[in-house]
């Protein structure tokens, strides 16, 4: 039962995300989805020439950021309407009641500013983005061990409890002046993805895989800007070419 609702789950997701996906005019082309990626984001930036995958952040026009709006509500309303269908209870990060066999994933700790009522701040020119788990890449991740503090790298070493979550960084720069992390970015529920909500551990099946909602809040000015995203996890080395835990797009903000 827990890992057939796990399957039916991760079809709502995947099928939305590829109706979202297919929704789009062929021109210019949505980049297409791979199932080894290990997460998901949405909105899906678009393809140009010679340019990072982009999305492009038109705050006098709402004709374009409605799309991006509605890919997140989308998603938002996927989960909601999902996590209904289940019977769960609300756990905390370290703390789920006795004989809980389902926690529903937080929806109602997502900053207020990442909600459609705000339209996900795309008016505002201070976008978000959701960083979905991909349960079906089938990968397993080995949290950092913090009393070898050695091997923790730099950039995470501070503020993380690594036996609870898998920590998500972002950093940016501005292609043209090159001025980097002149964005103030939040991430909700959590800084990452809980162990607690990941499909394949303990208690299988019943949740919703974790979702990161990240806003960047920016110098309200126009800005064509690089974004970098990280997960760390002890397997996943960030030297390789095509490091997988790595999320590269780009804000074209006008
Ligand atoms: C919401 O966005 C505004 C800018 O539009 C920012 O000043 C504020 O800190 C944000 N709030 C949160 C909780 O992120
Ligand atoms: C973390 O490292 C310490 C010291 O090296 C070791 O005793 C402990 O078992 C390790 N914990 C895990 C979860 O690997
Ligand atoms: C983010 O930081 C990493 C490592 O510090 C760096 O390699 C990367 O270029 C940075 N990305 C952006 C967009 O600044
Ligand atoms: C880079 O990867 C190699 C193995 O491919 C490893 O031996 C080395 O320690 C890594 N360097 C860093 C800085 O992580």
């Amino acid at each position: 039962m827990g890992l057939v609702s796990l399957i039916c789950t991760l079809l709502v997701v995947v099928i939305i995300i590829i109706a979202v996906a297919l929704s789009k005019t062929a021109h210019p082309r949505t980049t297409p989805l791979r199932h080894s990626e290990l997460v998901y984001l949405v909105p899906q930036p678009r393809k140009f020439i010679n340019r990072t995958p982009t999305i492009v952040v038109h705050r006098q026009n709402p004709r374009i950021w409605q799309k991006h709006v509605e890919d997140l509500s989308t998603l938002v309303k996927a989960y909601r309407e999902r996590q209904g269908a289940i019977a769960t209870s609300n756990c905390d990060l370290h703390y789920a009641p006795i004989g809980v066999s389902s926690c529903s994933f937080p929806l109602d700790r997502i900053s207020d500013n990442c909600t459609v009522q705000n339209n996900f701040g795309y008016d505002t020119g201070n976008p978000c983005v959701a960083l979905v788990f991909n349960a079906f890449a089938g990968w397993n991740p080995v949290p950092y061990n913090k009393s070898n503090l050695a091997d923790i790298p730099p950039e995470i070493r501070h503020g993380y409890d690594f036996q609870q979550l898998i920590p998500i960084t972002c950093n940016t720069s501005v292609a043209s002046s090159g001025e980097s992390n002149i964005f103030h970015i939040y991430y909700s529920p959590f800084p990452g993805f809980p162990f607690r909500y990941l499909p394949m551990r303990g208690m299988m099946g019943s949740t919703l895989p974790p979702l990161v909602m990240i806003q960047f809040i920016g110098p309200q000015s126009m800005a064509d800007v690089e974004v970098s995203c990280y997960l760390w996890a002890k397997n996943l080395p960030r030297n390789v070419t095509n490091d997988p835990g790595s999320i590269r797009f780009s804000f074209f903000i006008v």
